[in-house]
């Protein structure tokens, strides 16, 4: 059967920016799944969004609508559905289980959907909505740790799923915007999730990893033990808690202060040249003063190694420390800060890497190789993975460079 590429849009709209990122899935030339072309990007600022709930229909629909008409301006497509990002510290995880009798002599994939169905059918409050039940790991006739029983003689099959659910106010607010940007949401997908698809690798995963989406407002943190999804939470700063501090430290206008930050700041003060001098404005209009740049690198790296430091103690205390060999990597926009890796390696102690799209992409990779597009060009993917399991044509369940542990997802 020969189907025409699919076009696959993911939508973030985050604390600052809403970014939209459409791929194409083609079909390879042996007829099997081809690689992901990136065919389009947008932004715009985000308005009407407060700690990632939509608090104002009417302004978040136009950044929607700015993102997705700019993304789809460069591809020269357009996108009806999207794969929209949820985040925000209504998101928990949780997990379940399900057992079911094998129908047959050998487990097949009809036992694994029945169990998976079994073990996803939990009790979700009203006020709350299932976004994910990711499939961990499989007990066989007792055998506990089975990654994948197709094919073994059993009587019974239990199942294990990580179990991501959102906040429904926020989920349908989220919706009610999109919608009003013209747009459907085919899925809303816990966005940092979404992120380590474009991010992570699958013996990161496996190794043990931390992930941090730095947002301005918020920071998104995953981690994983064993491929597995072990903890999620949402830190309520970023980037622009150290523009605050830059405002209040040197005294001037927040506009300034985030240019500041971009073009000359530093996470460490030692990287910082000590007769290096800034011109920043003065106390009356049109006045310039100045100060060192080590003062402003200062600044930055008082709050950045405050804020790694709790996050260290939040590792320390769920005794996750000592387990993540694949260490840290750091996404988002705050991750651009000049030095941010190196003074989270001296804070973490553990090896730590600047997390960016681009592994696996083809077409205008230049335009999502940013750390700011990894949650849009995560959620493009998922888009793709999902597309490919749920439509006909393409085989499904291939997922080159992805991974085990999506495989299932549902
Ligand atoms: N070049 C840069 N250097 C330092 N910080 C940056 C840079 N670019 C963006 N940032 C910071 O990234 C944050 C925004 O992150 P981003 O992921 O783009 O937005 P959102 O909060 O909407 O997810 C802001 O605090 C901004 O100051
Ligand atoms: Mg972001």
């Amino acid at each position: 059967m020969i189907s025409g590429p699919r076009c696959l849009a993911g939508l973030n709209v985050g604390s600052t920016v809403t970014t939209a990122v459409l791929v194409e899935d083609a079909t390879g030339w042996d007829g099997g799944p081809g690689p992901a072309r990136v065919i389009g990007v947008g932004e715009a600022r985000t308005e009407g969004v407060r700690n990632r709930n939509v608090t104002h229909i009417e302004a978040a629909t136009e950044s929607v609508r700015e993102a997705l008409r700019d993304a789809e301006e460069m591809a020269g497509v357009e996108v009806g559905v999207v794969y929209a990002g949820v985040g925000g510290d209504h998101v928990e995880i949780g997990s379940s289980s399900g057992v079911v009798a094998v129908a047959r002599e050998e487990i097949d994939q009809r036992d694994v959907d029945r169990v998976h169905e079994v073990a996803r059918a939990i009790l979700i409050p009203p006020d709350r909505e299932l976004l994910h039940a990711i499939p961990q790991d499989y007990v066989v006739d007792g055998q506990a740790g089975i990654q994948d029983p197709r094919g073994m003689e059993a009587i019974r099959l239990e199942s294990e799923v990580c179990v991501v659910t959102a906040g429904s106010p926020a989920c349908q607010n989220l919706r009610k915007t999109i919608d009003r940007a013209g747009y459907r949401t085919q899925e809303l997908v816990f966005s940092p999730l979404a992120t380590s698809l474009a991010i992570l690798t699958d013996e990161q995963r496996q190794a043990g990893v931390t992930l941090l989406e730095m947002g301005a407002a918020a920071t998104e943190m995953l981690v994983y033990r064993e491929g597995r999804l072990h903890l999620v939470a949402t830190l309520p700063w970023g980037g622009a808690t150290v523009t605050n501090d830059i405002v209040k430290g040197l005294g001037i206008p927040l506009a300034d202060a985030e240019t500041l930050k971009r073009t000359r700041g530093l996470a460490s003060t030692r990287a910082a040249g000590t007769d290096e001098k800034l011109d920043i404005a003065g106390p009356t209009p049109g006045s310039t003063r100045e100060v060192s740049r080590e003062l402003l690198a200062h600044i930055i790296e008082q709050r950045l190694d405050e804020m790694f430091g709790i996050i260290y103690e939040a590792l320390e205390e769920k005794q996750v420390l000592g387990a993540l060999p694949g260490g840290v990597v750091l996404t988002g926009g705050g991750a651009n800060l000049q030095g941010i890796v190196e003074l989270a390696q001296t804070v973490f102690n553990m090896p730590v890497a600047l997390g960016r799209p681009g592994a696996g992409l083809e077409g205008v990779v230049e335009a999502v190789r940013d750390p700011r597009m990894s949650a849009a060009a995560g959620l493009a993917l998922y888009g793709r993975m999902r597309s490919r399991e749920t439509g006909g044509g393409l085989t499904a369940r291939t997922f080159s460079r992805f991974t085990d542990w999506l495989r299932d997802f549902f």
